[in-house]
């Protein structure tokens, strides 16, 4: 397992398109290892999308600290949404910013886990908006272009 470098705006990969995963292997499995340990470096983050750390495949990893664990997505399409919340966000590719978004209170994601099984799964509050944040980096999509308010943060 090893660290690997977040790549933050300005640069043009953050608003590429990832491509789908063909095959699930121990490269894969190995970047995800890799996420997980960016992500928990100094407990900074709570998401990871493969583009944060340039690799643009449909991949994002989420652990909000609820008790469930790593969650891991590969290919995932979101298949229901319901509700809206206003939620605070930030992103470790946007360093120094926060704000305020508007997310669904509830999602139903189906993807392929790390052993390329497929899945679905039900998610409210804190995860589903997790989910929604890190699924949008996968279409290029960053939380500052949805802010409804923006918070400057000092770091
Ligand atoms: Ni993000």
């Amino acid at each position: 397992m090893a660290l690997r470098e977040i790549v933050t705006v300005g640069d043009d990969i953050l608003r590429k398109r990832s491509r789908e995963v063909a095959v699930v292997d121990d490269r894969i499995r190995m970047l995800l290892d890799d996420m997980e340990d960016t992500m928990r470096l100094d407990n900074r983050g709570v998401g990871l999308a493969a583009v944060q750390v340039g690799v643009l495949k449909r991949i994002f990893i989420c652990d909000v600290g609820d008790g469930t664990g790593l969650h891991t997505f590969i290919n995932p399409e979101i298949l229901e949404k319901k509700g809206t919340v206003l939620s605070e966000e930030g992103c470790l590719s946007v360093p120094g910013k926060s704000g305020m978004v508007e997310r669904p209170e509830f999602v139903r994601i189906r993807a392929l886990d790390r052993h390329g099984d497929p899945f679905e799964m039900k998610a409210e509050g804190y995860l589903a908006i997790c989910i929604c944040h890190e699924y949008d980096h996968l279409d290029g999509i960053l939380f500052t272009d949805k802010l409804v308010e923006e918070n400057k943060t000092v770091e």
